[in-house]
């Protein structure tokens, strides 16, 4: 134990990184939680932006008092900037020209995948499309930003360690909606495995793998329980991120529900209320909640429990956040106007793949995860043609659930056994229940090489993981 943190305190010398930010220091009650710092943008020019990211060790008080040792992204353009968790926030509007100048201070290879965004393929940060960026090294991502929503950027080698020690920050696509809200807040749903010295874990237990990494300290964007005040009434966006290795987060703001307006891919044409809200590794969501209550009050984000499989037991109710009421009422004006939606046509002569699921424990020193029976890199790639519609078929023969991402597309659920959604919009991660057969309708996006994964990091990283040629 002593040695592999000692090799991490090493790590963290070598490059000379500022520490992180202590945002505990945020007075506790401002309205200021869930508005990250913005990525500063050196051109002038409308339509083009051009930012710095930089990859550095840093540290950064999960526990009060007990600095861990922690991997995180600042704003390369400005010099004196330290390095937060998640990373600075990259603000787009749809049809942005997007220059990302990175550089890696880390003592290991790393890439950014722009998580959501149809970036072309040299540019979205897989192995199998660009040379790692070494340590030292720099790389430009240069894309454009075609789709409004809520997105987030990662590492996309050793996801499951570097996302784990704190690469991952978020990206919004502003695309001019007509959403009315009081406030818009961020809010990324993360977990972390620490010890009592406040330093992350480096023992991994067997349920580590299986499951993915799950955590003890429950984070939203990097801090435990931060807590807001907003006025009574008050009706506010929130954005959710799951960047968790493994963990499913099941909001519930009891008293209250949430109306749903985004899935990955943006706006929804019909909202939706609902009282719990799942959020698999990967996945986003946009709500609109309205904050009722007395100014006095203090609401709990809850998560509670879902049952993912591996028969994991019930922690009960955790909180998240709370939220302080104070002030004058508000009574904001009703949206109006939401997204469209057109359905991918697909009836029984539409081409079907199909994807069959699994794990695999026995006689092995760890589990390994398979797609089709095989563990990557033995996928065999998927060869389609650019623009063709087809349906995948993910069956899901492994007594847990699998979030399943595809890059450089969206798609939209078919059914899950044979039952329609009951709600309709664009996804790029998709949680496919154990025992369970998910279709998806896709039309294929740009020529070039994509990955398709789960996003369970440990999975991903041990097989369950394949590429998409498109020609
Ligand atoms: Cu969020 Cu292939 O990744
Ligand atoms: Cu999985």
């Amino acid at each position: 134990m002593g040695a592999v943190v000692a090799g991490i305190l090493l790590a963290g010398c070598g490059s000379g990184a500022p520490g992180a930010g202590t945002p505990d220091m945020i007075a506790a009650t401002s309205s200021a939680f869930g508005h990250p710092a913005i990525l500063g943008d050196r051109d002038p020019a409308t339509g083009q932006v051009e930012v710095s990211l930089v990859a550095t060790a840093a540290k950064t008080e999960y526990l009060p008092g007990k600095p861990a040792n922690v991997w995180a992204y600042r704003d390369g353009s400005a010099a004196a900037d330290t390095a937060t968790i998640p990373g600075p926030m990259l603000q787009l509007r749809v049809g942005d020209h997007v220059t990302v100048h990175f550089r890696n201070e880390l003592p290991e290879a790393t890439t950014i995948h722009w998580h959501g965004i149809r970036v072309p393929p040299a540019h979205d940060g897989t192995p199998i499309a660009q040379v790692p960026v070494p340590p030292g090294g720099t790389f430009d991502y240069v894309f454009t930003a075609d789709d409004a929503g809520t997105f987030w950027y990662h590492p996309h080698v050793k996801s499951d360690s570097q996302i784990e020690r704190g690469l991952y920050g978020t990206i919004v696509v502003d695309g001019g909606d007509e959403v009315r809200a009081d406030d818009d807040r961020m809010f990324v749903l993360d977990d972390v495995k620490l010890e009592a010295t406040g330093l992350l874990s480096e023992r991994t237990a067997p349920l580590d793998l299986m499951l993915g990494r799950q955590g003890n300290v429950l984070l939203v964007s990097g801090r435990r329980a931060p807590s807001f005040e907003t006025r009574p009434g008050a009706r506010e966006r929130w954005r959710f991120v799951n960047s968790a290795n493994g963990r499913y987060f099941n909001l519930r703001l009891p008293g209250h529900t949430f109306q749903v307006i985004a899935w990955d891919g943006g706006l929804l044409a019909e909202p939706y209320e609902t009282e719990t809200l799942l959020v698999a590794p990967g996945e986003r969501y946009e709500v609109l909640v309205t904050l009722d209550g007395a100014a006095g009050d203090e609401l709990a984000l809850q998560t509670i429990h879902y049952d993912r499989g591996h028969d994991i037991p019930d922690p009960g109710p955790q909180d998240l956040l709370h939220v302080r009421l104070a002030g004058p009422a508000s009574s904001p004006v009703p949206t109006r106007k939401w997204g469209t939606f057109a359905a991918i046509p697909v009836n029984g002569q539409t081409p079907r793949r199909s994807l069959v699921l699994d794990e695999m424990e026995e006689g092995l020193p760890e589990p390994r995860f398979t797609i089709n029976g095989q563990s990557a890199p033995d996928v065999p790639p998927i060869v389609a043609r650019s623009g063709d519609v087809e349906v995948w078929e993910i069956r899901n023969d492994a007594p847990m659930d699998h979030p399943f991402h595809l890059h450089g597309m969206f798609f939209q659920l078919v059914d899950i056994d044979g039952v329609a959604p009951a709600h309709r919009g664009w996804k790029d991660t998709i949680n496919v229940p154990m025992k369970k057969t998910v279709r998806v309708a896709v039309r294929y996006g740009a020529a070039g090489k994509w990955m398709y994964h789960c996003h369970i990091l440990e999975h991903a990283e041990r097989g369950m993981m394949g590429e998409l040629m498109l020609q």
